[in-house]
């Protein structure tokens, strides 16, 4: 049976894809948040927080923030609680908080990503309305050529312990998105689930515009392993700021 998108690999996420995601915080979000510096009691806000990556590393750097973390699948906010100050059930293209209440808003993981063109700049708008005049909006965003290029026709199966994951990812030129599927085998080569998940990925240009349309200005984008930006690279960290 295909569930919706991340009910079954809740439980699984940490295991499977904890070290990804976990670096990719690490090279992208952390890395700008240290950069940007702030104080106690600021305020942090993670779209689409899933089982709660950010909010323990940005908890483990110390800073004593206080961690707000929204995601629409109740599974793997369930996992979070313990990492954030507050976790709150809901769809981030209607960022659920109050107007200039976040100095920063981040989202880990490709996850702006599971928003199409319309769905994101909602989103842009919804945070640009939860933040702070200068707060931060703070992502990393999986590249066109990613999706495009290297996702367009590709399959491998992940070895695991006790079985496999299996990946297919195909780029849907028509509908202009991705649809990967993720199929978990077990050590006897039974599916025990299935997820799809479909993605978008604007390119530079019209993200940049998305974002001053909403009220946020780019003030930088670079690779997700170094300080310059190239369209090649798989991942994108863009740092926009509000005023
Ligand atoms: C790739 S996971 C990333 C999770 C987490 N940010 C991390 O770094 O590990 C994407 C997450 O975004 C959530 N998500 C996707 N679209 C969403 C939406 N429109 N509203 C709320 N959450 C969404 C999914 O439920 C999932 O937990």
């Amino acid at each position: 049976m295909i569930s919706a998108a991340y009910d079954s690999l809740a439980s699984e996420y940490d295991d499977l894809l904890g070290d990804l995601a976990e670096a990719t915080w690490r090279n992208g979000i952390l890395a700008e948040l240290a950069r940007l510096g702030a104080g106690a009691g600021t305020v942090v806000i993670d779209l689409g927080a899933g089982t709660g990556t950010g909010g323990k590393l940005i908890g483990d750097a110390g800073w004593s923030h206080r961690r707000i973390g929204v995601d629409r699948s109740a599974r793997m906010l369930r996992s979070a609680a313990g990492r954030y100050e507050a976790t709150i059930v809901a769809d981030i293209t209607a960022v659920p908080a109050g107007a200039s209440c976040a100095d920063f808003i981040v989202s880990g993981f490709d996850t702006l990503n599971y928003l199409s063109p319309g769905q994101f700049r909602q989103c842009l708008g919804a945070a640009a309305r939860c933040l702070k005049l200068g707060g931060w909006l703070v992502f990393d965003y999986s590249s066109p050529g990613l999706l495009r290029g290297t996702w367009r026709d590709l399959r491998y199966d992940q070895q695991l312990p006790d079985g496999i994951l299996r990946w297919r990812h195909h780029y849907d030129s028509a509908a202009a998105r991705s649809v990967s599927s993720i199929e978990r085998h077990d050590a006897g080569g039974n599916v025990t689930w299935r997820e799809t998940h479909v993605q978008y990925a604007l390119d530079a240009y019209p993200l940049h515009e998305a974002a001053a349309a909403a009220g946020l200005r780019t003030e930088r984008v670079r690779d997700l392993d170094r300080p310059e930006f190239s369209p090649s690279a798989s991942t994108h960290v863009w740092v926009l700021r509000k005023g």
